[in-house]
């Protein structure tokens, strides 16, 4: 091992939560070109998972991004909201309101894609509060997603191995049933189903009492904890017509569907509805520095400018002018680019191919998703759907082989009751080529056929 390895391993090893998880970290991420990454022997990897799932949009290292960076840190990098208008974040507030569906017209600024949705969690009550209902506190959710690892995000996170060392500090909020055709939790067939899932809320609603509920937060497309659960077409129709009824509020979690991955500039517009309130983060600025934000539903927002009843929050370093100008600039390259209506086009692509390539495995059970997101569900037993026992970390093994071959995919476990199901997802950034699109697929192919001779 070479001295600038051991160096960084033993020094990052004094990180706490830097190793968690059983990835094997061993290599140093020396830098990133396009859609390659590069570690400090030069050994190159196609990052076809996006950083983590789906972080990098326009590729790594891109010049234009760079140049916005001097330019503004030339500048000034930070300036107090309380003290100074930020120019920079007037800017991108209005830019990501006209790509956003016409009913935001609202933004607030975050660091990460967990403190954004601490800041709807907030709205929502204090919405509610001001409208003089302050009753109105719980946010349910569903099983099997994942909103964030602070204490607020993690209430309404239904992925059991990032919740469950936390229990008695988080909210103890209600979670539905998530909408899983593949492993349905009625073991009921879509249509014949009535898409039942949807209805779950209801029945939760009024379980809990819907004056007590504040607000309902789901990803329009699930990420880590499915691997890109794609519910059915009348899911999110129902999901708002509920909401509707009972006052509660509709919170989408785009933090990986938003920005364009999914052919869409949000994944909740695939199903012709509008959220109250949309969390972005990652793609929004292609993670070139934190950011997050908060986009609202123009009465929410007027509801609290007209009545003068301050949002009661915000972070010192939210929207500061250098990531509001990363965030400008990789927003002009994806619109300049025209990436959006490109990732739906990519995005059959790489679903047709994947299935072409992969569906003849048998541990592969389902292959979902879409545009740029796509997951795998690996099982034992393709009839039953058996999955693999969690001690055999199926889906890390299969990450690891890929890894060696110079691909970077992103395992994750738990979609079945949060304890067993292994799958992993891939959400390249968005200037991909078809060409690099099945070079990653055939080394998952042969990773997946080198799995299958250890484990069957
Ligand atoms: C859907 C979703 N919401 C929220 C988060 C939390 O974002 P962050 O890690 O930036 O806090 C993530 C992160 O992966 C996510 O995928």
């Amino acid at each position: 091992m070479s001295t600038r390895l051991q160096r960084a391993k033993e020094a990052t090893s004094k990180i706490l939560g830097q190793a968690a998880g059983p990835y094997v970290v061993d290599a140093i991420c020396d830098h990133g070109e396009g859609v390659y990454l590069f570690d400090q022997d030069g050994k190159r990897y196609l990052d076809f998972s996006g950083g983590a799932a789906g972080t990098n949009a326009i590729g790594h290292a891109d010049p234009r991004v760079t140049q916005a960076v001097v330019e503004q840190m030339n500048k000034i990098s930070h300036c107090f909201r309380v003290l100074w208008i930020n120019e920079r974040a007037g800017e991108l507030a209005e830019r990501l309101i006209k790509v956003s569906p016409p009913n935001m017209k609202w933004c607030n600024f975050a660091c990460s894609g967990s403190a954004t949705t601490e800041a709807a969690i907030k709205l929502a009550y204090q919405y509610q509060l001001e409208k003089g209902k302050p009753e109105k506190s719980i946010v349910i959710s569903r099983w099997q997603s994942y909103h964030g690892n602070t204490l607020g995000a993690l209430s309404v996170t239904g992925m059991t191995s990032r919740r469950v060392k936390f229990g008695p500090l988080l909210f103890p909020w209600p979670k539905i049933v998530a909408p899983l055709c593949y492993r349905c939790p009625y073991d009921f067939s879509y249509p014949s189903c009535n898409v039942r899932c949807a209805y779950a809320l209801d029945e939760m609603i009024n379980q809990v009492g819907s004056r007590y509920v504040s607000a309902f937060i789901a990803e329009p497309i699930g990420g880590a904890a499915t691997a890109c659960m794609v519910p059915v077409a009348e899911y999110y129709p129902i999901i708002r017509e509920i909401c509707d009824k009972h006052d509660v509020l509709f919170i989408a979690d785009e933090v990986i569907t938003g920005a364009g991955r999914t052919g869409k500039w949000f994944a909740i517009e695939h199903w012709g509805v509008n959220a109250d309130m949309i969390i972005t983060a990652k793609g929004m600025n292609s993670a070139y520095t934190p950011l997050g934000a908060l986009l609202i539903d123009d009465r929410i927002g007027k509801f609290f400018t007209e009545t003068d009843a301050q949002f009661v929050h915000g972070y010192t370093m939210a929207g500061n002018p250098l990531s509001c100008a990363v965030s400008l600039a990789v927003l002009d390259i994806i619109e300049k680019e025209g990436m959006v209506e490109r990732n739906a086009r990519l995005g059959e692509y790489l679903h047709r191919r994947a299935r072409e390539k992969l569906s003849h495995h048998p541990t592969v059970g389902d292959i979902r998703g879409k545009g740029l997101l796509i997951g795998v569900e690996l099982v034992k037993n393709k009839e039953t759907k058996e999955p693999f026992a969690p001690t055999l970390k199926v889906g890390v093994r299969v990450y690891l082989i890929a890894r060696n071959k110079g691909c970077m995919i992103y395992p994750t476990t738990g979609v079945i009751q949060g304890v067993m199901g292994d799958q992993f997802l891939a959400a390249p950034p968005f200037i991909i080529t078809e060409d690099q699109i099945d070079t990653a697929l055939d080394i998952i192919d042969e990773s997946l056929t080198e799995f299958e001779k250890e484990v069957l």
